[in-house]
């Protein structure tokens, strides 16, 4: 039964809501948020602990663990696949110390469950890129990627070596509209949205026809719990389940866009990201995470576009944004 739950990276886009979710089914005070960065939103301050907590630290993360009795981890602090490869050294030492860092804390201090996220991003230009397998070609391009297949090698040996509970899910791109992703690729398929209702327009860093895996945020917190839940005895993989939702161009978003505001425009500028989507998937094979634990996503394009512009609305009309 796990009591105490730490969260890294909590202040990001999947974090500041996952520490709510969480701390929905634990409670407020078995859920300790933690990110590099201090300042945190009132709803996290106010419905639990938070530390500021620097991954490449392992004494403070040894120590956060020791004060509140953690007994699992989950350790979303990264960097992603655009200011990653903006910054290679930075993604290496935070996405790969940090992450060593973590296993090893829970190796000494016998965690009784890890989650860490892993990415469509494992996948490379080499790689089948429809409906991509589970077990596949892992040669990424770029340093995120990297990174992120080490990650899951390394999840996998603890596993193997020692024993230990650790699970991992490789996100397709996030779309959400509490926090703004932190620099990745698919940012794109976040912004659009915003920009449609502030600007009802929007210029697009990725050209019309590149098609990616994507997932709305709902679907994403679910495919997390529903994991971190899962009973550890009945997997068979461990660090790497593909999860899939939809699959996505700019162009098919916009004419999403369009059915709920025709007046909508988009226009394309590639820059150096178009170059890391063209080496991802176009679509996913999560036949593994639907037979190992479950995994059935809720949220289609069309139904998540008219949730993205309901409540980024509501906060436009609200001065928020
Ligand atoms: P994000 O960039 O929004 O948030 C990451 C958080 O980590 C930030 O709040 C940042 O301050 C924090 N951080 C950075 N360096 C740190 C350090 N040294 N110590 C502590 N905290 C640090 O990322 P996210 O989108 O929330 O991603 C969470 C996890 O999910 C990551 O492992 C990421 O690779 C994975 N993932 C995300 C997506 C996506 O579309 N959002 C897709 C695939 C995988
Ligand atoms: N959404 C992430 C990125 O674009 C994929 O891991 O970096």
């Amino acid at each position: 039964m796990i009591k105490k739950i730490l969260i890294t990276g909590s202040s990001g886009q999947i974090g500041s809501e996952l520490v709510m979710a969480l701390r929905n089914i634990y409670g407020g005070e078995n859920v300790i948020a933690s990110d590099l960065c201090p300042n945190v939103s009132e709803k996290i301050k106010a419905s639990g602990p938070f530390e500021q907590l620097n991954v490449l630290d392992k004494g403070t993360i040894a120590d956060v663990i020791d004060k509140y009795k953690v007994d699992a981890i989950v350790h979303l602090a990264a960097i992603l696949s655009a200011v990653g490869e903006k910054n290679p050294m930075l993604a290496l030492n935070v996405n790969i110390k940090g992450m060593l860092y973590v296993l090893e804390l829970a190796r000494e201090k016998k965690i009784k469950r890890v989650l860490i996220p892993s990415s469509i991003a494992v996948f490379g230009p080499t790689t089948p890129v429809d409906n991509t397998p589970q077990e596949t070609i892992l040669r990424p391009t770029t340093m995120y990627g990297i990174t992120k297949v080490t990650g899951e090698l390394l999840a996998d040996y603890y596993v193997a070596n020692y024993g230990m509970d650790i699970r991992g899910l490789r996100y397709p791109g996030i779309i959400s509209n509490e926090t703004l992703p932190g620099g990745g690729t698919t940012d794109y398929a976040v912004a659009i949205y915003y920009d449609a209702v502030k600007y009802g327009k929007y210029e697009c860093f990725l050209s019309e026809n590149t098609m990616l895996p994507m997932m709305y945020m709902p679907d994403c917190l679910k495919a997390t719990v529903d994991l971190f839940q899962a009973d550890f005895s009945k997997l068979k993989h461990y660090s790497n389940f593909n999860v899939g939702a939809f699959s996505v161009t700019p162009k098919l978003i916009a004419e999403s866009i369009k059915k709920y505001m025709p007046g909508f425009e988009i226009t394309y500028k590639t820059d150096f990201r178009q170059a890391i989507a063209d080496s991802w998937p176009n679509s996913i094979d999560d036949s593994c995470a639907r037979e190992e634990w479950g995994w059935k996503p809720s949220f289609d394009l069309d139904a998540m576009t008219q949730d993205m512009l309901k409540v980024i609305g509501e906060k436009h009309k609200q001065g928020l944004i």
